[in-house]
């Protein structure tokens, strides 16, 4: 939706800055202006960047005389740190389909990790900016002869320059907040405004939140590990691949299964880990001058930073080095919403989450306004999600196909070659990296288009705008209570939920919600170690289907036919119920379909989950093990006898201890991962504490968290509690026997419930009758957009909003006086 009414984010034309930039100042006291004079134009076919003019640049050198710099980059420069239009592996695979019909992991993971248009804008500015920054500082370097920080030269009002020029600030400045009936009663798609003093915070397009600095080789951006030789506290880093061969890897058969989980509870994190966080990724595109490809280059050079495998190394393919591209910069800002990032040792390379960080269900209605422009059916009166068109699920709905055509999923290569099955598009980009994610994703589009049917029939007044956002509320309400009741107490274990999160007590403004860096690249990937290598579809008795056989996890990557040419969900979903999680175990880490066939679906390559976690968490500079323990009050471990207290198994610990030298090198992922679980818990003391305190952000930082007073009813409240997982799967499947508690491994039949027996939600408490709406009649609807109603204070209110793509002309929001709408409605043009 767009309209006046949105939050207004100021935007800083380029020409505005020129006029103003124009004449270069010669005179602050013991600073030197410099000229930065770009290149225009383009040289064999590398776009350059689009700086047309002079900046004047203050160096803040006390020592030197005044002097006029003139700073010229040449093509071959912007080549090397200019942003490059993604290499859009969905267009590219267009043509690869013709050749070979699939794609290498590489790719695969390029795709999962492409971020959207408003993300890639995102990216290019903050990697613009950079580039502008180490430029400027080799130019200075080279004059002065002695390594100057930017902040040694570079004045705020300088860094505001670059930064608008480059288009970072629009991304920094704060938006304005306005308050209305849609502002105050739902949340923006966004999730820009939730706070309404710091209106960025936990919104999409931000950078993720660091609890600790980072920890960069040079102070400013390179990961750990960039530089050979480089020690850290006296050791160097060991290879991503040894560890994971020496410490991590398993073989598909070493598998201990859960006794208490089934293999759902696995399944919900990665779902809900995709409403929380996606980091996205570099891409380059190789230029004609000589740049580096990330697809096969051995050298860290920027935005590559490939994996080394070694020869012998037991990697299924004969590589040198697997591919690796670091997560995309962020245009930082301070907690004043100023601008600082990327540009001193105080303000480090940040990394973005596109995706608000609410529990939100922003996997069901995306975190753009341009992603639920594509998701909304905006004919239907009853404010519907769209479905596929083409396939039906014993008559129920299906994700509806991505929009760019031939995407990248694999196809079932028995079938007739003319019928292709795309991949499905959600409100996450990465809803078809896994058949089980797959499925979770289309439970609750169905979910949202059953509440929202029934709401409009209880409810034939509401406009097709407040049916979606009642139901989109509902839908959120209910990805909370799931995941905070039923999920997370499993998660961290019930001492470390009291001493974490505990009850609610309302909002607190001055929380900040926002996803941290190591939760999302490190703690929360804790669960890549309960991925069983196997999965399984069951028949209505919960019994195999000689029909279905159990699949590999690598033959269910990318793979939605399998979804609606298999039986569609309720096998899957059987299986996902009735098969144990596989258990955390300190020599049982990820099996090697993680570590040797992640995304394999052809013998055209490899990737190994497990090396991309320990370089993405050093690509971030995320601080050692030992900082995080003292960060979270825990001792931190000096000696192998310290380690043996939180890590039993000493043959990991003599290994930990060969490989890193000194604990506080442990990449923090791989510390959190083997140290010993907690009672009742699936992760040792130090992923609790992360994902404890994350949790609590999450919750009492969000002004729209379901328990908040003024958010629902209490009888609505009331009715919510009564929500389960296994109501989900009952309403919107043909599955009519699964435990209550679908998080815990059951015995069919004696475990299993009727779904006559499980508890329901009462729609009536969401009925509201006409008379209390709208004493002024029913509001015009407008073509091009739709308005929800409100009351507040005993009077009706309307507010307007425009369809993506629309601007709002007129006051968006009209009041009920005297029985009369106040005025004539806006429109959408
Ligand atoms: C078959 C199941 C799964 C597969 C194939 C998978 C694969 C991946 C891949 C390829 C990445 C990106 C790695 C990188 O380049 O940094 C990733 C990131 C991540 N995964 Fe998983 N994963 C799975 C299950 C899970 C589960 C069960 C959880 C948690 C409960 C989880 C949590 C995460 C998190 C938090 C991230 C970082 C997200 C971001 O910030 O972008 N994953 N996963």
């Amino acid at each position: 939706m767009s309209g006046e009414e949105e939050p207004v984010i100021p935007v800083t034309t380029e020409e505005q800055v020129l006029t103003t930039t124009t004449p270069v100042p010669v005179t602050a006291p013991g600073k030197v202006p410099v000229i930065l004079t770009p290149s225009s134009g383009t040289e064999g076919g590398v776009e350059s960047w689009p700086l047309r003019s002079s900046i004047p640049i203050w160096a803040n050198l006390s020592t030197r005389p005044r002097e006029m710099w003139t700073l010229t980059l040449k093509p071959s420069e912007a080549s090397r740190y200019d942003y490059k239009p993604p290499r859009d592996p969905r267009a590219r695979h267009g043509q690869h389909l013709q050749r070979s019909r699939t794609m290498t992991p590489a790719q695969f993971l390029i795709f999962s990790k492409h971020p959207e248009q408003e993300t890639q804008a995102v990216s290019r500015a903050a990697e613009k900016m950079e580039a502008s920054i180490h430029v400027l500082k080799e130019k200075l370097h080279q004059k002065h002869k002695r390594s100057l920080l930017p902040s040694d030269l570079l004045s705020t009002d300088v860094l505001s320059k670059i930064a608008n020029i480059s288009g970072c600030l629009p991304y920094t400045l704060p938006p304005k907040c306005p308050t209305n009936c849609m502002t105050s009663k739902y949340r923006h798609i966004t999730s820009v405004c939730n706070n309404r003093e710091h209106p960025r915070w936990g919104a999409s397009n931000t950078p993720l939140a660091r609890w600790l600095p980072p920890v960069y080789e040079d102070g400013l951006s390179q990961p750990k590990g960039w530089n050979p030789g480089f020690l850290h506290n006296g050791f160097p880093l060991p290879s991503v691949r040894e560890v994971t061969r020496k410490i991590i890897e398993a073989s598909n058969e070493a598998v201990t299964e859960d006794e208490r989980h089934s293999d759902i509870f696995i399944v919900w994190g990665q779902y809900i880990d995709h409403d929380l966080a996606f980091t996205p990724q570099s891409t380059n595109q190789p230029s004609l001058l000589g740049e580096a490809d990330c697809q096969k280059t051995c050298e860290n050079q920027s935005p590559c930073f490939p994996i080394q495998v070694f020869a012998n190394d037991g990697f299924p393919i004969n590589m040198d080095c697997m591919p690796f591209y670091r997560s995309s910069p962020a245009c930082a800002t301070d907690h004043h919403g100023v601008l600082l990032g990327n540009l001193s040792t105080l303000n480090p390379r940040q990394q973005i989450n596109s995706l608000t960080s609410f529990l939100d269900a922003s996997t069901v209605y995306g975190s753009t306004p341009a992603i639920e422009g594509k998701l909304r059916n905006l004919t239907s009166k009853e404010g519907l999600l769209r479905i596929n068109t083409q396939y039906f699920d014993n008559g129920r709905e299906y994700l509806p196909f991505v929009d760019r055509v031939p995407s990248p999923c694999a196809q079932n290569l028995k079938a007739d070659k003319v019928e292709r099955i795309e991949c499905f598009m959600a409100g996450d980009s990465r809803s078809s990296e896994v058949i089980s994610l797959a499925a979770l994703h289309t439970l609750w589009l169905r979910e949202h288009n059953r509440l929202a049917k029934a709401l409009k029939k209880l409810n034939p007044q509401w406009s097709s705008e407040t049916v979606y956002q009642e139901a989109r509320k509902i839908v959120g309400a209910l990805h909370q209570i799931i995941t905070i009741r039923d999920y997370i107490p499993r998660v961290i274990g019930p001492d470390a939920f009291n001493q974490y999160i505990g009850p609610y007590k309302g909002y607190n403004h001055t929380v900040n919600p926002s996803v941290a860096n190591v939760f999302s690249t490190a703690a929360f990937r804790f669960a890549h170690t309960a991925i069983h290598p196997v999965i399984k579809r069951l028949n209505a008795q919960y019994q195999n289907d000689p029909n279905l056989p159990n699949l590999h996890l690598h033959e269910v990557f990318f793979t939605p036919w399998r979804l609606i040419k298999e039986g569609g969900l309720d096998p899957l979903l059987r299986g996902m119920l009735a098969t144990p999680a596989k258990l955390q175990v300190q020599d049982q880490l990820l099996n090697e379909e993680l570590t040797k066939k992640l995304f394999v679906l052809s013998n055209n390559g490899s990737l190994d989950l497990a090396s991309l976690d320990l370089q993405r968490g050093r690509d971030h500079g995320l601080p050692g093990y030992n900082e995080w323990r003292e960060f979270c009050d825990l001792p931190r471990l000096r000696t192998e006898t310290d380690l043996v207290t939180a890590i039993e198994n000493r043959n990991v610990v003599k290994k930990l201890l060969e490989l890193y030298g000194i604990p506080d090198n442990i990449d923090v992922w791989l510390g959190g991962i083997v140290e010993n679980i907690l009672p009742g818990a699936r992760t040792g003391p130090l992923f609790a504490c992360i994902i404890g305190k994350q949790m609590k952000a999450l919750r009492d930082g969000d002004r729209f968290w379901w328990e908040n007073s003024n958010v629902f009813t209490n009888s609505q409240r009331h009715e919510l509690r009564k929500y389960s997982l296994s109501r989900l799967i009952c309403d919107n499947t043909d599955v009519t026997a699964l435990p209550l508690d679908v998080f815990m491994l059951g015995k069919f039949p004696e475990d299993f419930q009727s779904c006559e027996d499980i508890p329901n939600i009462n729609l009536e408490a969401w009925q509201e009758t006409f008379q209390q709406e709208f004493t002024c009649g029913l509001p015009t609807k407008v073509e091009n957009g739709d308005f929800v109603h409100c009351s507040e204070a005993g009077k009706s209110k309307v507010t307007y909003s425009c369809y993506q793509g629309y601007k709002l002309q007129g006051e968006a929001q009209l009041s009920c006086t005297k029985k009369r709408w106040n005025m004539d409605p806006p429109v959408c043009q």
